[in-house]
């Protein structure tokens, strides 16, 4: 069976391209930027296909000859542009779908995230629960899934996957490296912590999202016009997850705790700086305070029940592994 994986070139890609691999699969992989290709090449994958979401010849010409489609390819950033969410996130998936299905594709999995979900206020959430994304990122991703939801009964055959905050070796410029690696350096995040620390987060080790992306593959006969949440099966406090950093780094947690509308306050001299340097990172932006002083727990019992999925990986299990990897590569002390 002949899989393309669009955003191959990208972290979670390229978990997923290599659980296809392993399991046989001929991968047709996309990427954006030049010179990406040779990322592809070098996980195993045959035919590596620059694919923009925002041009449709390539879209179509990406989908020619492909059995089943695992679409992963993302605007993904918290701090991005609005029309950019909906040029990529929305109108590239729409896009991408159509082709899939003009195409002959059998399967079409969608890559959605919790952050379609959003925040909860009895946790933990499940597919069932009205979603309430925060942010525009997640409100896009949201919009993509109905997209795709819409074209079922024009016979698109596929499934939503939801996974939580991902982490794992390999992830070098997003939420869970930033706060990783200030802590471990002795950054911003390792002097205070907001509010109590007894909000939710969940998080899943990129291996086992991809497992679930496979499981879904080769499940379609349940799986079809589904969504599923994808996710280590328990959520952490913030100070559960600062404890375990602790035992992992050797460096004590934050003495202090501060309340929200300090923390926004300081963070202002952090967002211009990074806003001046043209970075992304959502930890210096004032509105993660609104996102850390809100539960996210989620709820995988039905990927476990119609799929058999069990995560192999706990938070602290993953860590370690993903702080090894930091390690060995300089990236901490
Ligand atoms: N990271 C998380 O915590 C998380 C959690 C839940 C869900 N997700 C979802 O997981 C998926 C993969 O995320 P990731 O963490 O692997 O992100 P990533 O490392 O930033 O990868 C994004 C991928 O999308 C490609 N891409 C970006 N813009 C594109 C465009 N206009 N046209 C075609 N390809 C484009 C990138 O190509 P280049 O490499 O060439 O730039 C890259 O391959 C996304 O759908 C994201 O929404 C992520």
């Amino acid at each position: 069976m002949k899989v393309l994986v669009t955003g191959a070139s990208g972290f979670l890609g390229s978990y997923v391209v290599r659980s296809l691999l392993e399991r046989g699969y001929d991968v047709v992989g996309t990427y954006r930027t030049p010179g990406k290709d040779r990322v592809l090449l070098e996980l195993g994958v045959k035919t590596a296909v620059r694919m923009d979401l925002l041009d449709p010849q390539s879209v179509r010409q990406a989908v020619r000859g492909v059995d089943a489609v695992i679409h992963l390819a993302a605007y993904y950033t918290f701090v991005g542009r609005k029309d950019m969410y909906r040029k990529v996130n929305v109108e590239g998936t729409k896009l991408l779908a159509e082709a899939a299905l003009k195409s002959g594709a059998g399967r079409f999995i969608y890559c959605s995230s919790t952050e379609a979900m959003g925040p909860v206020d009895n946790p933990p959430a499940d597919e069932s629960t009205p979603p309430n994304p925060q942010f525009e990122y997640g409100r896009s991703k949201l919009e993509a899934e109905r997209v795709v939801a819409s074209m079922g009964s024009a016979g698109l055959k596929y499934t939503i996957i939801r996974p939580s905050g991902l982490y794992g070796p390999g992830n070098l410029d997003d939420i869970s490296y930033w706060f990783i690696t200030s802590f471990a350096r002795g950054g911003i995040y390792s002097k205070f912590m907001v509010g109590g620390g007894l909000n939710l987060i969940q998080f899943v080790h990129a291996r086992d999202a991809a497992r679930g992306f496979l499981l879904a593959l080769e499940k379609s006969d349940v799986s079809t016009g589904q969504t599923y949440i994808v996710s280590e099966d328990r959520a952490y406090t913030y100070v559960e997850v600062y404890r375990i950093l602790r035992e992992l780094i050797g460096r004590d947690p934050p003495k202090h705790s501060i309340p929200p509308w300090l923390a926004k306050t300081l963070l202002t001299f952090a967002e211009i700086y990074d806003r001046l340097r043209g970075g992304e990172n959502f930890l210096y932006r004032r509105v993660v305070v609104d996102a850390v002083t809100k539960h996210r727990a989620y709820s995988i019992r039905k990927a476990m029940r119609e799929l058999n999925y069990y995560p192999t990986y706990d938070l602290r299990s993953g860590l370690r592994e993903t702080i090894e990897w930091y390690r060995s590569i300089g990236e901490i002390p």
